[in-house]
């Protein structure tokens, strides 16, 4: 089998040899049971690496197209699930709601998830967690992390984090075209905490700050804590609306816009290279600072743009990671990218706040990345969380109304949906609950809860929990349209929202 690759590309190659295959599947050049290469004579034909082409055969496996059979090789499957629609129609009207008095919060809605996930057969699609795959590598790992490590590490460790952690972190930073060194690195516990740190040092109560609208409702907890003023930029397909982010900029000076560039929470959306460069150049005009949330980077399917990190040549640009979603959230292991002078003042408040990340989660962290067995684990999660896309896209398609219309994120844990506009989605998600199914309704993510109605799905479950799951939503949200529920919400035209403190 020939397989023309574009060795320039920036698609990975393994994607290549996957889309190549997939054509002459669907195409119906490959026929059903028709055998594939072996690993070793498509690695060789096509002059790549053997774990190359077990990337390319393991998304193929994910996508419903191939299967193996031990001992024998991959073999075309007899039924191609059909693709899911790709092309999104997601295009919300940027409008605002006046909320209803039942709102959510950041912390109840983390209260309610841990609780319910205790109930035998509760499916929570309120999370943004990986599954737990790959666990007894972890295990295995962690012991031998915990086995090896020297005696001061049980003692009070660095507060910027283990060196080697942190050159491990620079050096996968470097592939993501971040000219970082470890000396730019503050392991945090949890980019939760990187939040918070860079919004204590930047912002001082009153201070203006830009968030995309909807965003990560943790994030929006913290602004409020800290008295800031908010304002909520809209967020379309592209990203956040930079013409209505100038006019802000312009009348209000704000100090610093929180961005997610890739696999944005809640939308799932990934901005392009020209939204990040003319972000960035804006943020430069108008002297703002940048706090990058990418806690998603890695789960990307396709190629992604470098962060606007990479693109800072002012230190204008804090960057935020974590190992929560690739890795495991209980590590509590993030990590933060400062160049300039603001390193040490923030460095100050890591040591004010925590004096420094476990050094035991550090370990475990440092040596399953030693072990090679990173690169394994996100592939093997970025082919499962694109199998779980596509059933819930075709669960979405088959289930909810067609008023719907919901994101198609190049990989991550979640999509967002956009639903008909007389719709109480707190009644729908209380009513989901009562059939033990825990739903996000939009909310959390809009300032003072406002917004168009929406719901955010993680789809990190498994095929049958998606497909009961959006069985009952879809049910609940067309009965409630048959029968509507009293209007909560009074539409104003498109415009940015401001919360004051
Ligand atoms: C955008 C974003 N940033 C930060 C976090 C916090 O993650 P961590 O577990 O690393 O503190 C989350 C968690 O959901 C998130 O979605």
């Amino acid at each position: 089998m020939k397989i023309p690759l574009d060795r320039q590309s920036t698609e990975p190659v393994y994607l290549q040899i996957r889309d190549r295959i997939s054509r002459l599947i669907r195409g119906g050049s490959l026929q059903p049971g028709d055998r594939l290469p072996s690993i070793r004579t498509l690695a060789e034909t096509a002059q790549v690496n053997k774990l190359t082409v077990i990337e390319a055969y393991g998304v193929l496996e994910a996508d419903g197209l191939i299967h193996a059979r031990p001992g024998a090789g991959y073999f075309v499957n007899a039924e191609v699930t059909p693709s899911p629609k790709l092309n999104s129609t997601f295009a919300p009207a940027q409008e605002v709601i006046i909320p209803s008095d039942q709102t959510e919060s950041f912390f109840d809605l983390y209260a309610m998830s841990a609780q319910v996930r205790q109930q035998p057969g509760a499916i929570d699609f309120s999370r943004g967690i990986p599954r737990v795959d790959g666990l007894n590598d972890l295990q295995r790992i962690a012991r031998r992390a915990v086995g090896q490590m020297p005696g001061d590490l049980f003692r009070y460790d660095f507060p910027q984090g283990q060196t080697n952690l942190r050159k491990q972190i620079a050096q996968m930073l470097v592939q993501q075209g971040l000219d970082v060194s470890p000396e730019h690195l503050i392991i945090t516990t949890g980019s939760m905490q990187g939040i918070s740190l860079a919004l204590q040092h930047y912002i001082q109560p009153g201070d203006w700050v830009i968030v995309e609208s909807p965003t990560f409702h943790g994030a929006l907890a913290v602004l409020e804590e800290l008295g800031a003023r908010v304002i909520g930029i809209p967020m379309a397909r592209e990203g956040m609306n930079l013409d209505l982010l100038e006019q802000y900029l312009r009348s209000h000076h704000p100090k610093l816009i929180y961005t997610i560039s890739t696999l944005h929470n809640p939308t799932g959306l990934t901005t392009s290279l020209a939204h990040r460069q003319q972000l960035l150049a804006l943020a430069e005009h108008y002297n703002c600072q940048i706090l990058e949330d990418n806690a998603y980077e890695g789960l990307n399917v396709e190629a992604v743009p470098a962060p606007i990190k990479a693109l800072d040549c002012h230190d204008r640009v804090v960057y935020l990671g974590t190992f929560s979603k690739t890795l495991s959230p209980g590590l509590r292991i993030g990590y933060m990218v400062v160049t300039g002078d603001h390193y040490s003042p923030l460095l100050k408040r890591k040591v004010l706040c925590d004096l420094h990340s476990s050094a035991i989660s550090q370990a475990i962290v440092s040596e399953y990345l030693a072990s090679g067995h990173y690169r394994r684990h996100l592939n093997r999660g970025r082919s499962s969380n694109l199998q779980s896309r596509n059933v819930m896209l075709q669960a979405l398609e088959q289930h909810f109304p067609q008023e719907a219309s919901w994101t198609i994120p190049n990989g991550g844990l979640f999509l967002w949906v956009h639903l008909p506009a007389d719709l109480n989605v707190q009644s729908v998600c209380q009513q989901a609950l009562v059939q033990n199914v825990l739903v996000s309704s939009g909310s959390p993510f809009f300032l003072d809860q406002q917004g168009y109605p929406a719901m955010r799905l993680s789809f990190s479950h498994s095929p049958e929990d998606i497909e009961r799951g959006l069985a009952v939503l879809g049910h609940l949200i067309k009965e409630q349209l048959i029968r509507p529920q009293p209007m909560l919400s009074q539409l104003k035209p498109l415009e940015a929202q401001t919360r004051s403190a």
